[in-house]
């Protein structure tokens, strides 16, 4: 049954609340602005809502250092308007995952400030504590270049503090019983409010020992299966989309190796390479990194993406492979950061080019996994590089040649719009674009539908079809008697190719393109000639499309 395990086909989409939509006019977004929107979310055709955090917080980190996991920030509305919102979402088929930051608190959530207080507190233990500053305290660093170190002595404490990242958010010892027990409880009170799954922060921090002696922490995988007990317990449908930036090896280990931990992981190692490929129009590590991740439980799946709320870490590609990323999106160093990423939206790290937009966004649809897409990119938002760090990229919606792109009617939005430019909302936004059949959103909205039509992707099992062109990528799944393959060309010029498409009995030999009608007839020799523009792409129905007529029931 494909809808039991949802997220194996599913399409994400994340998006802010306080950047989405501003219905009580003070000028940030808000959980009544969200709802109202669902039937544009419905019409693009995603079937589930990523929020990014909304609880009470003193968003000094975009919201990741909460201080209270029970509540809704005020600026976003009440408990009341989230109900209301996953109620909403509900009736139009959409689930609705939030993140989960429990690595760390805010240092303002009130278990910090009873820890830092009351050495005999309970909650004391709920941090990670030293009386000495530990030797290694200006390692690990998330933020390189921005946050110092990893231990912060606390005046009131008389005590170091451990932070992963930065210095207001006290890490929580995620080893202590009470902690775990808690963050059961959190994932339970959502999911008695409406939602159906947890984009888990930071994952193997959560699960890595800390404190003053640990230099290398262990990983206590353990922890990820009583996780997943409980939500399976709590809701079946309920599901945890880990962020773990982790090497291939120790994927099996996030999964687990019976399929009882991680639902679901972003696949870093692709991402990486993927802009490594879209830069030097050489698939090559892409495909690697393919093969890498290809090992994972049946019930497991890959979130692909293309950009997110971070910059896009590079940390995995070899330096050369960074240099060649930089030097194509994000050659001045106020694009850059961290020391190994770009803080640049989509759109404009691709000059705005619709082809290889296109190109991007056929790929992320067509990669082993469920897509998840940012707001606003199927616009081809911009960035503001003036504001600082990741906030570039986090500026609000834009819907319409109103006034602050009509997403606030409020004088002065919190967050910037972007306005004037080519990015600028009186050029790039929902209301323009929904009136233009050849729109990126309203190709967006086709693209989507079309993914939605090939299960064979989430389910199936995948080959790459071995090209002596390295610009040329092309994928055939396999699926309950059912193939389907896709062409990417990832360099500027046309290129002609020839392949076979190694399915399985004689469908192989036709190839019913599902975008476009040039069909394709293998020739005598068995193979596949065609000529494939700069930066094109395809996507083909193996065989005839009486597909749906020989599909299986199992297999
Ligand atoms: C990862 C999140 O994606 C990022 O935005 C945040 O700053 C850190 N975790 C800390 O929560």
């Amino acid at each position: 049954m494909i809808s039991d395990l949802w997220y194996k086909n599913a399409i994400i989409y994340c998006l802010s609340v306080g950047t989405y939509m501003d219905a009580n006019g003070d000028g940030v977004g808000d959980f009544r602005g969200l709802a109202r929107r669902l039937d544009y979310l419905h019409g693009l055709g995603v079937t589930a809502i990523w929020l990014m955090p909304f609880q009470t917080s003193p968003h000094r980190d975009d919201g990741y250092d909460v201080s209270d996991y029970y509540s809704v920030d005020p600026r976003y509305g009440t408990l009341g308007d989230f109900v209301d919102f996953t109620h909403g979402a509900k009736q139009r088929g959409i689930r609705v995952l939030i993140d989960l930051v429990v690595n760390h608190t805010s240092d303002q959530h009130p278990w910090f400030k009873e820890a830092r207080r009351d050495p005999d507190s309970k909650y004391r233990d709920w941090y990670v504590w030293s009386k000495k500053k530990p030797g290694h305290a200006n390692t690990g660093m998330v933020f390189p270049g921005v946050q110092k170190t990893t231990w912060t002595y606390d005046d009131q404490a008389r005590a170091y503090y451990f932070h992963r990242f930065y210095e207001f958010q006290p890490d929580l010892n995620t080893s202590h019983p009470e902690v775990q027990a808690e963050i059961l409880k959190i994932m339970g009170f959502w999911i008695q409010l409406g939602v159906c799954g947890f984009r888990m922060d930071a994952v193997p921090f959560v699960i890595g020992t800390k404190g003053p002696k640990v230099r290398k922490p262990k990983e206590q995988y353990d922890m990820l299966r009583s996780f997943r007990e409980f939500l399976q317990w709590r809701q079946g449908d309920c599901i945890v989309l880990a962020e773990a930036n982790v090497l291939p090896e120790t994927d099996m280990e996030y999964f687990g190796d019976d399929g009882d931990r991680m639902h679901m992981m972003f696949n870093f190692q692709v991402n990486q390479h993927l802009f490594y490929a879209l830069a030097a129009a050489d698939t090559r590590p892409l495909v690697k990194a393919m093969k890498a991740t290809k090992p994972r439980p049946a019930t497991a799946q890959w979130g692909q993406f293309l950009r997110n709320h971070d910059e896009l870490d590079l940390g995995r590609l070899t330096q050369e492979q960074r240099q060649t990323v930089f030097r194509a999106f994000g050659p001045e160093e106020s694009m850059q950061l961290y020391e190994r990423g770009i803080r640049r939206r989509l759109a404009p790290m691709l000059g705005g080019d619709r082809r290889r937009i296109e190109l991007a966004y056929s790929l992320l649809f067509t990669l082993p996994g469920t897509p998840v897409i940012r707001y606003g990119d199927e616009l081809g938002m911009g960035d503001e590089l003036s504001l600082k760090e990741r906030n570039c990229a986090r500026t609000p919606m834009q819907w319409s040649d109103e006034p602050h792109g009509g997403f606030t009617k409020h004088d002065k939005p919190v967050y910037p719009v972007i306005s004037a430019g080519p990015y600028g909302f009186e050029h790039v936004n929902a209301a323009i674009q929904r009136r233009h059949p050849d729109s990126l959103l309203n190709w967006t909205e086709r693209i989507i539908r079309m993914r939605k039509e090939v299960p064979e992707i989430g389910w199936g099992d995948f080959a790459v079809i071995p090209m002596r062109n390295s610009a040329i990528l092309v994928m055939r799944y396999d699926w309950r008697n059912n193939s389907v393959l896709f062409v990417h060309n990832f360099d500027a010029e046309p290129h002609e190719i020839a392949f076979a498409t190694g399915a399985e009995g004689e469908h192989g030999d036709v190839l019913v393109n599902l975008l476009g009608t040039e069909h394709s007839k293998a020739g005598d020799d068995g193979k596949h000639h065609l000529v494939i523009e700069g930066y094109g792409y395809r996507w083909y129905r193996v065989g005839g499309l009486d597909y749906l007529l020989r599909r299986t029931d199992i297999g």
